[in-house]
Formats: structure tokens, C-alpha cells, sequence
């Protein structure tokens, strides 16, 4: 069987690697792909925004299967583009990837679905904002509406800096394009946990559990990113925790989306704050996460493949997730400067001495005359999995030690919340 792949991170390196387990995947095209999958799949270059490129890449491939990794093409319609021509894809619709483009779709949505969430507004000026900040703790969070590649959403202190960041994301500023609405919500506090869930329009199934480090520096330290690292096992939730989100949150999601007339396919990933008040709903992805993907693929016992042909068969009801016991982790080498500006080009060593330890995902890496350089600037995500998040740190941490480019940095502390650090 030939599959397709969409995208170039080290979430797109990680999946394909997954694929390539399965013994009926004969063949995978990655688009765009980096120098690190090109070691394991044929990358074609596109342009992922692109549905005319994305429809003609799959006429050219004719591939059994299509899976997309990143949101921009979600939120373009690409999962409709291929399906009205016949393809299988994965992924949610346009309609349905809205539970991640908008905020305020997602935050209306749950309210009418009864999906724990933290109280909210939406305004669409900042005197709105202003008058509706009367009604909430000075503490608040100001979220613009829309993709924003993590940098929409200000943690504000009191209602001065919720007023200056809303107009800062009503007249451009901040975002480089001005927003028509922000969303205006109470502050919670608590751990922070990604749970995936496998969705088929009708059924949502508990994929994994898993935890990101968005902040560059460690301790939770300095601006976001789009993640440093992460980590997997079975102790993130207990067992009723996991059975009650599937049902109170995933479940319900699919069940409402449908009832909308806009069923939800895909993966579903729902970022959760485990409150004093009970777990609640920060954010929905409506695909894999970037860099969770890259631990998680590591403890899948369930083939991928078998998992989105449940998904694009309308099965999943009667799909057994299983992981394998213990734990997984993944560090991200990151460029100098990230997440500012940062620098490219620098020739990266010690790729194969690393993989003795760790598999060795590809972020932002390209190929220059023979030799593998950065090109972004998250770079690299070295994961690995072993009987416990120790013994796994460890292995990526040798790994780390081994590879090297001009102005490497990464966070040596990933897992420390689970360690008890
Ligand atoms: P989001 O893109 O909505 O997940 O927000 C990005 C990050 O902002 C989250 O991972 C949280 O760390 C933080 N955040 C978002 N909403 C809230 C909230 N209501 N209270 C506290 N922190 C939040
Ligand atoms: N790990 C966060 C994301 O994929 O958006």
C-alpha cells in the first residue's frame, strides 16, 4: 500500500517512521519532507497550503491512503479537496478543523456541549473587552481568534495588560495581521496534559497521554516555543481520569460535531488543565502534536497504519489502542536564537553515533552538498522509549551528547514534573 504523507517536521518524520513499521505499507511519499525523511520515504516538494498542489501531488501518487500532519492545510480544506476526488484521507474537514482555527468556535462549541472549559467571553472590541473584564478576576488570559502559531494567547496579570493585549492583537501589532474577535477567559492554574483521541465521526478512542514543554528555558522558563520536549507514560492521568475525558470531553466532542452536521474525523488533541475543579479544556488540535508525536510513535503497540484505517473506515469503535508499557521522551535541539530569530545553515554531526541510543527525528534539517544542515529552528527531536521515563530520558540525553551544530541549545530538564524535581 502506497500512503502519502503531508508536511516536513519532525511530527511528519516520526509518523512516517511509524508507517514504515507496517508491512503493508509498501511505499510513502512525504510532502514536503526534510533530509531526515528523505533517508526513509520519497519526499516531493509542495507547498502544504496549496489544495491545487495537494490535489495534483495526489492524481500524480494515486495513494491508498493520505494522512495530513500540519493544521495550515487543515484549515485550507485540504482533508474536503481530496476527498470530493475519491482520495482516503485523515483528517478533520474545514468545517470541523474550526475546533482549532477559531477559539471562538471551540469555546461556543463547548459551552453548548457541556465540555469543561474555563469561563469565557468573546469580544470583538476592546471596549467590549474592557466592559467585560468587570466580571472576571484580575487575572485573565486574552486569546486572539485564529492560528497563531502559539504566540495568540497572553497570560495577563491584571486588566491593564488584558486591555493593552487585546489592542495589540485588534490593530495588528502583535500578530502582524489584525484579529476580528479575541477571546477573554479566567486564568486557571494547574498541571497541563495533551490527551489524543482517534475519531471517526462517530466514536472517540483514547490514543495516548502525553505532556509538552512549551517554554524555551528550563523550569518553564522564557518566551513559548513551539515546543522543547515532551514525554509519555502511563502515570500522566490515572485510568478513571482517562476513561472520564474520554467520554466527558472526546466523546462528547464527536457526538456534538455530528449533531452539528459537521462530524469530526481525525485526531483529536485536547489540551487539558488538571484544575482543582477537575481537568479542564484549554485548547483543541485537530491533528498529532508537535513534538508529542515524536514520543508517542514510540510506545504505539497498535500499528499506525491500522489506527487510520479505522479512522478512515468508520471503525473505530472496534479498534484496541494498545501502548506498550512504560515510558517515552522526546528532546528537541534547537537553533540559536529560537524562538527569536535564529540562525541556519550550520552543518549538523554525530547524526549516526546518536541513533545507537535514540531514534533521531528531523525538524528543520535540509541537505547541502552531501552534508545535513539546520533549516529551522527547532532542528531535531531525539526520542526514545524504555520501561521507565528515566531510563528513556537517559537514552535521549546519551543521544544528545553524541550530535552537534554551531549554537545547539536544548532543555535538560524534560520530564522534571514527573520526576519529582
Ligand atoms: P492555548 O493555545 O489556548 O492552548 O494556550 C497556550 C497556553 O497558554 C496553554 O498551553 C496554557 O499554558 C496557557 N493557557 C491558555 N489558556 C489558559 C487559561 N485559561 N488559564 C491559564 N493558562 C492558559
Ligand atoms: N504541542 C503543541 C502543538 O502541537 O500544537
Amino acid at each position: 500500500m502506497k500512503v502519502v504523507v503531508i508536511g516536513g517536521g519532525g511530527r511528519e518524520h516520526a509518523l512516517v517512521w511509524a508507517l514504515k513499521q507496517s508491512a503493508s505499507v509498501t511505499e510513502i511519499v512525504c510532502a514536503p519532507g526534510n533530509a531526515g525523511i528523505a533517508a526513509i520515504a520519497r519526499c516531493e516538494p509542495v507547498d502544504v497550503a496549496d489544495l491545487d498542489a495537494l490535489r495534483l501531488l495526489a492524481e500524480r501518487e494515486r495513494p491508498s491512503l493520505v494522512l495530513i500532519g500540519p493544521e495550515i492545510p487543515l484549515a485550507a480544506g485540504a482533508v474536503n479537496a481530496l476527498s470530493e476526488r475519491g482520495f482516503r484521507v485523515v483528517g478533520p474537514t474545514k468545517a470541523a478543523a474550526r475546533l482549532e482555527t477559531s477559539k471562538a468556535f471551540a469555546k461556543q462549541f463547548m459551552q453548548r456541549w457541556n465540555i469543561p472549559t474555563a469561563r469565557h467571553v468573546v469580544c470583538g472590541t476592546v471596549a467590549e473587552l474592557t466592559a467585560a473584564l468587570r466580571d472576571f478576576p484580575p487575572q485573565v488570559v486574552v486569546k486572539a481568534d485564529g492560528l497563531a502559531a502559539g504566540k495568540g494567547v497572553v497570560l495577563c496579570a491584571g486588566p491593564e495588560e488584558a486591555i493593552q493585549a487585546a489592542g495589540a492583537m485588534f490593530d495588528g501589532s502583535l500578530l502582524g495581521s489584525a484579529v476580528e474577535s479575541v477571546v477573554l477567559e479566567e486564568m486557571l492554574s494547574g498541571p497541563e496534559v495533551s490527551f489524543f483521541a482517534v475519531c471517526d465521526g462517530e466514536t472517540a478512542k483514547t490514543l495516548a497521554f502525553a505532556q509538552d514543554h512549551k517554554r524555551v528555558g528550563e523550569g518553564d522558563t522564557g518566551p513559548n516555543t513551539g515546543g522543547m520536549g515532551a514525554y509519555s507514560t502511563d502515570h500522566l492521568v490515572t485510568p478513571e481520569v482517562a476513561a472520564w475525558l474520554e467520554q466527558h470531553v472526546a466523546q462528547r466532542v464527536v457526538d456534538g460535531m455530528k449533531a452539528d452536521g459537521t462530524p469530526y474525523s481525525g485526531i483529536l488533541f485536547t489540551g487539558l488543565m488538571m484544575t482543582h475543579d477537575g481537568p479542564k479544556v484549554l485548547e483543541f488540535n485537530t491533528r498529532f502534536g508537535d513534538p508529542e508525536t515524536e514520543a508517542i510513535v514510540l510506545r504505539l503497540e497498535t500499528g499506525l497504519l491500522e489506527i487510520l484505517e479505522a479512522i478512515v473506515e468508520r471503525r473505530v469503535n472496534r479498534l484496541a489502542v494498545r501502548l506498550k508499557p512504560g515510558a517515552s521522551a522526546c528532546v528537541i535541539a534547537a537553533s540559536a536564537g529560537y524562538p527569536g530569530k535564529y540562525t541556519s545553515g550550520k552543518a549538523i554531526v554525530g547524526l549516526e553515533e546518536a541513533h545507537h541510543e535514540a531514534e533521531i527525528f528531523h525538524a528543520g534539517t535540509a541537505a547541502k552538498d552531501g552534508v545535513i544542515v539546520t533549516a529551522g529552528g527547532r532542528v531535531l527531536a531525539v526520542s526514545a522509549a524504555s520501561a521507565d521515563l528515566p531510563d528513556a530520558l537517559a537514552r535521549v540525553y546519551r543521544a544528545m551528547s553524541r550530535v552537534h551544530f554551531e549554537g545547539m541549545q536544548f532543555r535538560r530538564d524534560i520530564g522534571w514534573r514527573a520526576q519529582g524535581k
